[in-house]
């Protein structure tokens, strides 16, 4: 498949339904509380899209029946919303994706509800800055492997593993384009970046073993030893002057 270069107007597209992405999980950061179903979050994320004039593309994707995916404690991604309350201590990653006039972005965020632990703490804390380590090296010139190195590193420093069955990917008027964006491997590899690449980093961290399986519902991810997962994910523009998060919200 071809690479699709974006311009600055592209880019303009993209970072509009960022926006919308961005605002939305900050205002789920203010609403997320023990008792909380994540089909109410799913209703939630749907609205607020709508009401921005945008739509939530990860429904009816593939087949796939929800506007976000819901992933809580060892479920590593593509969780489905569901009606059990959320319990003051769990974890819980909301991944969605908006489109706007057509442009796509996609952003993941874990969640702790409740207290926290030092355990869930660490984990957050790490997961996340694997993905800012790996945003750092997103510079034209560099390699997709030096994204992923980057990721990896800081993850497995901590004795913590990146899932490696899930990767990034482009985004643009598809949610998913080529490259590939790994989160793992040998630095100077694989495919160069270069201005006007619009990517995903989405790194996916355990506590435990890196190996998951799918459920029967054909979607559910979950870590084949139980250990629990983050995933912190921006979609990023590669650009001359450095590395554009078109997602932040922080
Ligand atoms: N947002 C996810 C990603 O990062 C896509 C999940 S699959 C879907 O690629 F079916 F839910 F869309
Ligand atoms: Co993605």
């Amino acid at each position: 498949m071809a690479l699709e270069l974006k311009t600055r107007e592209n880019i303009r597209g993209i970072r509009k339904a960022g926006r919308v992405v961005a605002a939305c999980h900050k205002a789920l950061s203010n609403r997320l509380a023990p008792g909380v179903t994540t089909h109410e979050i799913d209703r939630f994320v749907e609205r607020f899209m709508l009401d921005r004039g945008a739509t939530p593309a990860q429904k009816g994707y593939k087949g796939y029946p929800f506007a976000t995916c819901a992933s809580v404690n060892d479920v590593v991604c593509h969780g489905f919303p569901d009606s059990e309350p959320l319990e003051s201590g769990d974890i819980v990653t909301i991944d969605m994706v908006a489109d706007m006039n057509g442009w796509k972005a996609d952003s993941a965020w874990t969640y702790i509800i409740g207290k926290s632990t030092p355990a869930t703490d660490k984990l957050l804390r790490v997961a996340q800055q694997s993905l800012m380590e790996g945003i750092r090296k997103a510079l034209p010139g560099n390699y997709i492997g030096d994204i992923g190195y980057a990721v990896q590193r800081r993850a497995e420093r901590e004795g913590y593993n990146v899932v490696s069955m899930f990767v990034g990917h482009g985004i643009g008027r598809n949610m998913h384009e080529y490259p590939e964006v790994t989160h793992y491997g040998p630095p100077g590899q694989g495919v160069k970046l270069e201005e006007g690449m619009v990517i995903t980093i989405e790194p996916i961290v355990t506590t435990g073993r890196s190996e998951v399986y799918i459920a029967r519902d054909g979607w559910t991810a979950r870590t084949v030893d139980g250990s629990w997962a983050a995933q912190f994910e921006h979609t990023v523009a590669i650009t001359k002057d450095g590395p554009i998060i078109l997602t932040r919200w922080e």
